[in-house]
């Protein structure tokens, strides 16, 4: 039994070794170990308490995955709702054959299941978001504003706030795998963009019989390169782990970038043995260099160092 995460979920680990140490599933104990982060205000990248859109609202993506199944679920753009993690499992196990909603829709169906509505937009991210957009003129609809947002939407590129996510990958004790992902996107995004932590293959992918892999970092990246379905499927190929991360990473590489833009990608891994790393292919960024794991023998979450790209 493990549990691997990225960098900032090392307080999620714990619950969710609980879980499986109880019998729990794999799919268990993600979804509870990404509530833990989702619900952290100093978190600014997941959940309450994270950087909301240009127009300053909180809007969230989410996804886990089954890998014995290779059922999932996943929310994007979902406003009000502080778990985006358990309206995707809701959507998983209540919502036949759906994968993924998206905006209104996710809202719509998470009231219908039940959950509360809350406000997740905390003072320190608002002060954030008026300090990025204090001097800006107004966007367009906003006190008769006629900016249209997306001229504005370069703050997203800013290195300080672009990317941050969480992840968790838990193998559970009758070797069934599960991931999640959870993130509020880009600081200061444009309204409605998705990025990678909802898209099955892109942020999360999870398979038992080969492994999987959960991406942090500039969602956009993820997308293009469909680098967590990429990674499980190099291992299927053969590829141990960390040739599969590396090929990954390396292919983000031929990426054509913006001007000035660094490419920023980070990710975890577990294989169908048990062996797991994390990547990070920029690592000058404290955030990313290190990822964190616990095995259900250990009395501490472990800390390792990601491996440069
Ligand atoms: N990796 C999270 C995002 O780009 O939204």
């Amino acid at each position: 039994m493990i549990v691997v995460a990225s960098g900032n979920g090392s307080a999620g680990i714990g619950p969710a070794l609980d879980i499986l140490r109880a019998g729990g599933s794999a799919l268990d104990a993600v979804e509870a170990a990404t509530r833990v982060i989702e619900r952290a205000p100093d978190d600014h990248t997941v959940g309450v308490g994270g950087y909301p859109n240009i127009l300053g609202e909180v809007e969230l993506d989410a996804s886990l995955m089954e890998g014995t199944t290779r059922r999932a679920g996943a929310v994007a753009a979902l406003r009000g709702y502080a778990h985006p993690v358990s309206v995707a499992r809701a959507i998983l196990e209540h919502l036949p054959q759906h994968v993924l909603l998206v905006g209104d829709g996710a809202a719509r169906f998470a009231a219908e299941r039940g959950f509360e509505p809350e406000e997740l937009l905390t003072e320190p991210a608002a002060e954030a978001w008026r300090r990025k957009v204090a001097g800006l003129p107004p966007v367009e609809g906003e006190g008769g504003g006629k900016v249209p947002i997306g001229t504005q939407a370069t703050l997203a590129q800013d290195p300080a706030h672009v990317a941050g996510t969480v992840n968790f990958i838990a193998r559970d004790g009758q070797g069934r795998i599960a991931s999640a992902v959870s993130t509020s996107g880009w600081a200061f995004k444009y309204p409605g963009r998705v990025g990678d932590s909802p898209l099955v293959g892109a942020g999360n992918y999870c398979d038992d019989r080969w492994g999987a892999c959960a991406c942090t970092g500039l969602g956009e990246w993820a997308i293009r390169a469909g680098v967590a379905r990429s990674i499980v499927l190099g291992m299927e190929f053969g590829l141990t782990l960390s040739a599969a991360c590396v090929r990954a990473m390396n292919d983000l590489r031929t990426l054509p970038l913006p001007e000035g833009a660094r490419p920023v990608m980070n990710l975890i891994a577990l294989d169908a043995r048990g062996a797991h790393a994390g990547y990070a292919l920029d690592a000058e960024r404290d955030f990313y260099r290190s990822y964190c794991w616990q095995t259900a023998d250990l009395d501490e979450v472990q800390t390792a160092p990601c491996i440069p790209v």
